[in-house]
């Protein structure tokens, strides 16, 4: 009997064990509820949005270039881009817009980086501050630490391209140069004088490729483009608000200090999608339909262009396709006129 007893609250524990319930319920698709990432198929996470039960979300790109080919010119792609990509959840009072390390985000499929420079401690570090001066309480980690992820990924990822948008206050000669020198990223740089002016298009991506210049990096900084040759971030690129003004269903229009969206001198568009106050278990609500009909206003309002960068926060935090679906889309109207990237 006693052993019986035992056999019984083994089993009982067995089945509810969190390793068992996805055993159970392995391979679940698009929209199926799911307990844990495990539960669902392949490319697919588990994310519960607002109240509603926890559901399988995609949480995986589509490689444009692999799956159409990487012969246009740059600004025909479109990227996923993170917010404030290195403030992540797991720092006591600090305001997070991510949960993913940088390495899975860029494993994910983001493509594209918004990361806030500052000086602090005689180095330069990643922070989520304000008057332009960096906290013990606003601070996340040294820019060389974020750096030599992105090297580390652009090694081992030969035909993958990245681009960084930094906010930035370092004011230290040279200190943005020192960090890129020293984490190794220098030899992915692309350099300023073949950034196209005048709305041309962009070098194409294979010749980007075959010659390593794999890294763009735009810095809000006007003076670094002539003191460091790091391109000033408004030259090159269009974007429109960001925070709550630039959620507002239907509208579009640009950032104060960005050109007008219709300026077709600058031939990449940026497009900012996140609320002001990051709340991660709502952000769902941003990252899909609203998401789609965003890309679709900013279109309209660009002077029919179509975004190359989309910024969101908790990238993954969606329903059904989320901002990799929106990027799918994004990438079939710009390579091919289609619908979806998987049609071209
Ligand atoms: C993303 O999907 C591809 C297949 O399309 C798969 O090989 C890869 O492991 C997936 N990556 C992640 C991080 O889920
Ligand atoms: C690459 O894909 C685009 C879009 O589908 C197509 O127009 C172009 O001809 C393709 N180029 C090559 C070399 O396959």
């Amino acid at each position: 009997m006693a052993s019986f007893k035992f056999f019984f609250v083994v089993t009982i524990l067995v089945m509810f064990h969190p390793a068992a319930i996805s055993f159970v319920s392995s391979s679940l698709e698009l929209g199926d509820q799911c307990s844990l990432d495990e539960d669902c198929n392949v490319g697919l996470g588990c994310y519960k949005c607002g109240i509603e039960v926890a559901r399988c979300v995609r949480s995986n790109i589509t490689y444009p270039f692999s799956v159409v080919n990487n012969s246009m010119p740059f600004n025909k792609y479109a990227f996923l881009t993170t917010h404030n990509s290195f403030a992540i959840e797991g720092k006591p009072f600090h305001v997070a817009t991510q949960e993913d390390t940088i390495v899975q985000q860029l494993n994910s499929g983001v493509r594209a980086l918004m990361l806030d420079t500052y000086d602090y401690q005689g180095d330069v570090w990643l922070c989520h501050s304000f008057d332009e001066k960096c906290f013990e309480l606003t601070k996340f980690n040294r820019a060389i630490d974020t750096f030599t992820e992105i090297f580390a990924f652009l090694t081992v990822n030969p035909l993958e391209i990245v681009t960084l948008f930094l906010v930035d206050y370092v004011k230290s000669p040279n200190g943005l140069t020192k960090v890129f020198t020293d984490s190794g990223l220098k030899k992915f740089w692309f350099p300023v004088k073949n950034m196209p002016l005048g709305g041309q298009d962009w070098p194409l991506v294979k010749d980007m490729v075959a010659n390593n210049q794999r890294l763009i990096v735009f810095t809000s900084a006007e003076s670094k483009q002539n003191t460091e040759g790091i391109a000033y971030q408004l030259k090159y690129v269009v974007e429109n608000q960001y925070g709550d003004d630039g959620v507002k269903p239907g509208e579009c229009s640009n950032r104060g200090e960005s050109a007008l969206l219709t300026n077709k001198n600058k031939a990449l568009v940026l497009v900012n999608h996140f609320k002001t106050v990051p709340v991660k278990i709502l952000t769902c609500e941003d990252n899909f339909e609203q998401l789609v009909d965003m890309i679709k206003t900013c279109y309209l309002a660009a002077g029919n262009r179509w975004t190359n960068y989309v910024a969101v926060n908790f990238y993954k935090r969606s329903i059904e396709g989320g901002t990799f679906q929106a990027v799918d889309i994004l990438n079939g109207k710009l390579l091919c006129r289609r619908d979806d990237v998987h049609a071209c």
